[in-house]
């Protein structure tokens, strides 16, 4: 794969994603303006995001509230990774079952829950999922913690597959789809 390539086309999303919710908020200035305070809360509440352009092994990042939020599209490899750690072996115990809706695809809000610091896409750590060169944390191919000072795993943003290709980030998941979407507890 073309490094040049990847990098142009994850710009590409961020920014898509960025202009996106740009127009979304200005569009609903005039009734936030207009109608009570709450209704701020709904600006950029959900994000439709295209899938099929991302290959397998590549993470993208997207804006959704003001969040930086990985999309991972994972080999079959880190499937399998994710699939087979043992619960032992996890400081915050969650199978990766719990974490996805499809095994494929991996979606996380992309905040070290140790200091709030953006995990690197880029030095994927001693588990092959991310380190956050703040302080050394590790998280694996399920974004579950697994050396360093973070205590808990990257959440799972609430989401759902509107297709195949297309997801819907901040929308709770479809009643029978896989996934608790929130972080436990
Ligand atoms: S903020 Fe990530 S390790 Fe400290």
């Amino acid at each position: 794969m073309d490094n040049a390539n990847v990098t142009r086309r994850d710009f590409l999303y961020v920014a898509s994603a960025g202009a996106s919710a740009v127009g979304a908020a200005l569009a609903l200035w005039p009734f936030i303006d207009q109608m009570n305070p709450a209704a701020d809360t709904l600006a950029l509440k959900e994000v439709e995001f295209d899938l099929s352009p991302i290959v397998a092994g590549q993470i993208v990042t997207i804006e959704w509230q003001k969040k930086p939020v990985f999309v991972r599209r994972r080999t079959p490899e880190e499937i399998k990774a994710a699939e087979e750690t043992p619960m032992a072996d996890l400081k915050d115990p969650q199978t990766d079952k719990d974490r996805v809706q499809k095994p494929e695809w991996l979606i996380l809000v992309a905040t070290c829950t140790h200091l709030g610091c953006v995990p690197s896409k880029e030095m994927k750590g001693e588990f092959g999922g991310w380190l956050c060169p703040c302080h050394g944390s590790h998280y694996d191919t399920s974004g579950r913690i697994r050396k360093g000072p973070a205590p808990k795993n990257l959440a799972v943003p609430p989401y759902q597959f509107l297709s195949d290709t297309k997801v819907l980030i901040g929308a709770a998941p479809q009643s029978g789809g896989a996934a608790p979407a929130q972080h436990h507890g």
